[in-house]
C-alpha cells in the first residue's frame, strides 16, 4: 500500500460515468440519492416508481436546479414501474437493456409503511384492545411484504444480467469464478476475478478503479429496533430486507456483484411528512432528522471508488437511534 500516493476526495466519492437505477427515485430518499449522484457525474440515472407524474416532476426539479451539472439533459430518465410486479420490472429492465445495456448500481429503495399499528401497541389498556391493535389492517401485510421485502429479490434478480454487463464493460471476466482451492489461512493462492485494466482509461476511469457492480438495498433502522414506531409489518419487512441484502452479497460473491444495505433513521420524505423532526436525545441522539448531507455522503461513498471494498455490510445512518432503543444490530 503506497501511503504517499495522491488522494483526491473528488475521485473517491464520485458517481462519474455510472449508470444507476433507483426504485422509488421520485421522492424522499430516492430523490436525494438521485440528486447527489446527478450532481457528481453519473452518466445515466433511471428513476423508477408507480406514479409517472411524480417521476417527471422530480426530473424537472433536478434539471432546473442551479446545482444541476452543465449539459446533463439526458442523464435523468423516468420509468413507470411497480416493483411488486415482475412483469413491470421486466419491462423496465428491457427498456434499460435497449437504451444503455448495463447498470453499475441498482438501488432497491422503493418502500411503503404498511399497516400502522406502531406506538398504539404500547397504549392499549386491555388484552382485547392489544389483540385488535396487533390485527389492525392485517390484510395490508401482503403489500408491505411484497414491496419492502419480496421486491428486493425480484428486482435484484431481474437486473443481474445488466449488472454483469457493467462488470464486463469495465474489463472484468464474466460468469462465475469459483474461489478455490483456497486455504483460508493462506493468502495469494486463491482464484480472484481477473480484470483487464486497459479498458478503464478508454472509459475515463482511473486505472486503480476496481469497483464491481453493486446492489444497494434501503432497509431501515426499524430492521433492528424492537420498538415498533410505524408498525409490525414495517419492522418485519425491513428486517427481512436487510437480511436479504446480506444474503445477496454471499450468493453473488462468485458472480462479481456486490450487495450492501443502507438503514436510515428518520429522514424527511412523503413517508414521514407527518413527523416534525425534532428529537430528544432518547430518540435520536443527533437531535434531528437526517438531511441531504447525511444521505449524499453515504451514497457517494458507497458508489464511489472509495467504497470499492465495501461488500455485505449494513450502513446505519440514524443519528444514533439504534443505540437508544432496544435493538439488535
Ligand atoms: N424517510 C425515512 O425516515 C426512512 C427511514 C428508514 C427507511 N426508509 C426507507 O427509505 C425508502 C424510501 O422511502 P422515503 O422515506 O423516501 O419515502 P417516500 O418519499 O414515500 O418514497 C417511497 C418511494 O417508493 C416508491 N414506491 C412505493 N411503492 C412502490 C412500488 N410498488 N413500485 C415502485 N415504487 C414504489 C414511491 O413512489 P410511487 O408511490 O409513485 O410508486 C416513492 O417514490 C423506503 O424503502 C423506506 O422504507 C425511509
Amino acid at each position: 500500500m503506497d501511503v504517499l500516493a495522491p488522494i483526491n476526495p473528488a475521485s473517491l466519492f464520485s458517481a462519474k460515468g455510472l449508470v444507476v437505477v433507483i426504485t422509488g427515485g421520485g421522492s424522499g430518499l430516492g430523490l436525494a440519492i438521485a440528486s447527489a449522484l446527478y450532481q457528481n457525474g453519473a452518466a445515466k440515472i433511471y428513476l423508477l416508481g408507480r406514479r409517472q407524474n411524480v417521476l417527471d416532476d422530480a426530473i424537472k426539479k433536478l434539471e432546473s436546479s442551479p446545482s444541476a451539472p452543465k449539459s446533463s439533459s439526458s442523464v435523468l430518465s423516468a420509468i413507470s414501474c411497480d416493483v411488486a410486479s415482475l412483469d413491470s420490472v421486466s419491462a423496465a429492465v428491457k427498456q434499460i437493456q435497449e437504451e444503455t445495456g448495463y447498470v453499475d448500481v441498482l438501488f432497491n429503495n422503493a418502500g411503503v409503511l404498511g399497516p400502522l399499528n406502531g406506538p398504539d401497541l404500547y397504549r392499549t389498556e386491555s388484552i382485547e384492545h392489544l389483540r385488535d391493535t396487533m390485527l389492525r389492517d392485517y390484510d395490508g401485510w401482503g403489500q408491505a411484504m411484497a414491496i419492502n421485502t419480496q421486491s428486493v429479490v425480484g428486482v435484484s434478480a431481474a437486473f443481474l444480467p445488466l449488472l454483469e454487463a457493467a462488470n464486463t464493460r469495465r474489463g472484468w471476466a464474466a460468469g462465475r469464478v469459483r474461489g478455490g482451492p483456497g486455504d483460508p489461512r493462506v493468502t495469494g493462492k486463491g482464484t480472484p476475478r481477473e480484470q483487464d485494466k486497459a479498458v478503464l482509461s478508454e472509459l475515463g476511469h482511473d486505472e486503480d478503479d476496481d469497483r464491481l457492480a453493486h446492489i444497494i438495498t434501503v432497509a431501515s433502522v426499524a430492521s433492528f429496533m424492537r420498538y415498533s414506531t410505524a408498525g409490525l409489518a414495517y419492522n418485519a419487512s425491513k428486517a427481512a430486507a436487510a437480511q436479504l441484502g446480506k444474503i445477496l452479497s454471499s450468493i453473488l460473491a462468485e458472480w462479481g456483484i456486490r450487495s450492501n444495505v443502507i438503514c436510515p433513521g428518520p429522514y424527511p420524505s412523503e413517508m414521514t411528512s407527518h413527523i416534525e423532526g425534532r428529537y430528544g436525545t432518547d430518540q435520536v441522539p443527533q437531535g434531528r432528522m437526517g438531511n441531504f448531507n447525511d444521505i449524499s455522503g453515504l451514497a457517494l461513498f458507497l458508489v464511489g471508488k472509495g467504497g470499492a471494498y465495501i461488500n455485505g455490510t449494513v450502513q446505519l445512518t440514524d443519528g444514533g437511534r439504534a443505540g437508544v432503543f432496544p435493538a439488535t444490530y
